[in-house]
């Protein structure tokens, strides 16, 4: 059967492989190519175990797998038959040279558009899915347009607003998609292109269009004010701490400003994931680019709260346990970056862990889908450290615990069961404020919640 278009995304990874799922499940006439450089992450797409965890991907993977979504390793032969070439490669921070630890490193994006011009045969619409700096379009087209072969290829950037986690629903629902192009007459017909795409689910009102900078500079604003808020409220929970006020309370009070609005106002151990501090370092970086001093230092300071709430809860731990861990066993509830996904990349869990083994603590690691990386992250680390998947055996001998992550398991776990397993005096530590503290406190445990007055029995 003919397919109305042929579309490829180069790049199977937990943007590239869910968006192309949700494009070939919504537009069964359209071929959907997923290809990727890593032969092991295509073998695991093509198999029953994806190498991603993300609730309703499965089935949505299966519906289509086959029919009109496939997975590959030859980018040559998908270049070739692809007139729409989606670009969700890796776009890491700089760790070298100029920009190193701020910008973003463009080296995959770079050589992705070179392969793109070396195997193009006919004109192509290449998608920025890949969170880029500002002006990156421009470089792009400069490295497809000026070589003399003479095919026509058209920038698009159409950024990925999903969250791991509810990426399923997020697709599937989006608050709106942005697509920005030139707007030249091809820039406009290629835009078009794109929008017919998401049209075939997503209501029009929806699908925003603008000029490419724009489009550009908005998922990095859109992840800086998320982040944003994260740290305006972990700052809050230090003074909360200092002042018995209760964070919770501030929150909610404070989001029901229907001008602020009540989402993304939960205190915690720190933002975690693969794009606020990259997207932020990256906006810091084009802010002191362009002479914004003032404005690149505002920006940092998100980054910097972030990093402060990580290290004052370990010093809750420090001070709370009679300023030594040495020796102590701690359990981590949960090492992911946040609940419902396997993923730990930038997870202050990591530090965490790491702070926890330099002060010479033994670390016990539960989490229902993250062990596996979580063993990658600290496989250079001397200490002692375990991984159990179980979290009563895991808790089980541990002086304290530590919920790093809002698994929904941890609210409904037997904590009588768990206290009495435990050595004396037991600690609860929750970065997520999760759990019923007053119901954990007249069990026995000594509990810190982040952001309200803690529930001591000394
Ligand atoms: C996301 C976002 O797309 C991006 O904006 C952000 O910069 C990084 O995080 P994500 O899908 O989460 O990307 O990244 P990842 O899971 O690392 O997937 C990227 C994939 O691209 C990997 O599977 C990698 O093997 C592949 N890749 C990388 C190529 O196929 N070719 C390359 O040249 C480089
Ligand atoms: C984010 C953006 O939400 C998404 O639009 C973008 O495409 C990619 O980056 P993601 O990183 O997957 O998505 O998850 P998100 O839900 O935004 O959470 C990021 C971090 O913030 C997690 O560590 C989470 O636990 C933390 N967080 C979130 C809080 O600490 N408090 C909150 O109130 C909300």
């Amino acid at each position: 059967m003919p397919y109305n278009r042929n579309i490829l995304c180069i790049g199977a990874g937990y943007v590239g492989g869910p968006t192309m799922a949700m494009i070939a499940h919504q537009c069964p006439d359209y071929r959907v190519t997923v290809v990727d450089i890593n032969p092991e992450r295509i073998a695991a797409w093509n198999s029953d175990e994806l190498p991603i965890y993300e609730p309703g991907l499965d089935e949505i993977v299966r519906a289509v797998r086959g029919k009109n979504l496939f997975f590959s390793t030859d980018v040559e032969q998908g270049i070739r038959e692809n007139d729409i070439i989606f670009v969700s490669v890796n776009t890491p921070t700089k760790t070298f040279g100029v920009g190193a630890g701020m910008a973003a490193d463009l080296q995959y994006w770079e050589k992705t558009a070179r392969q793109i011009l070396q195997y193009a045969q006919t004109p192509k619409i290449v998608i920025e899915k890949s969170t880029l700096p500002v002006k990156t379009a421009q470089a792009m087209e400069s490295i497809l347009r000026h070589t003399g072969n003479g095919i026509w290829f058209e920038v698009l950037s159409n950024p990925e607003f999903l969250a791991e986690g509810s990426a399923i629903r997020d697709l599937t629902n989006p608050d709106r998609v942005l697509i920005g192009s030139r707007e030249t007459k091809s820039g406009l017909l290629a835009r078009q292109i794109l929008v017919d795409i998401y049209a075939s689910w997503v209501p029009r009102e929806r699908i925003l269009t603008s000029n490419i900078w724009s489009s550009e500079l908005s998922k990095l604003v859109s992840n800086a004010f998320l982040a944003q808020r994260i740290s305006s409220i972990n700052a809050i929970s230090a003074l909360c701490e200092k002042t018995e006020a209760d964070v919770e309370e501030v929150a909610r009070a404070v989001g029901m400003d229907s001008r602020i609005g009540p989402k993304f106002l939960n205190a915690s151990i720190g933002f975690g994931g693969s794009c606020f501090k990259k997207d932020i370092l990256n906006l810091v970086y084009l802010c002191r680019h362009y002479g914004l001093d003032d404005v690149a230092a505002y920006w940092e300071s998100v980054v910097r709260i972030n990093e402060y709430q990580q290290e004052r809860f370990m010093g809750t731990m420090l001070t709370a346990m009679f300023n030594t861990l040495a020796g102590k066993r701690i359990c981590l509830f949960g090492f992911a970056f946040k609940a419902n996904t396997g993923d730990t990349r930038e997870s202050p869990a990591i530090f965490i862990a790491r702070r926890l083994m330099e002060e010479k603590a033994e670390v016990v690691i539960t989490d229902p889908q993250a062990l596996k990386n979580a063993r990658v992250d600290l496989n250079d680390t001397a200490g002692n450290v375990r991984y159990v998947a179980d979290p009563y055996e895991a808790a089980a001998g541990c002086h304290a615990i530590a919920v790093l992550t809002e698994w929904d398991l941890y609210r409904k776990l037997d904590y009588r069961r768990i206290y009495e397993s435990m050595e004396q005096p037991a600690f609860l530590f929750d970065g997520r404020n999760i759990l019923d503290h007053q119901g954990c406190f007249d069990l026995g445990f000594n509990v810190f919640p982040l952001g309200k007055p803690p529930l001591k029995h000394f």
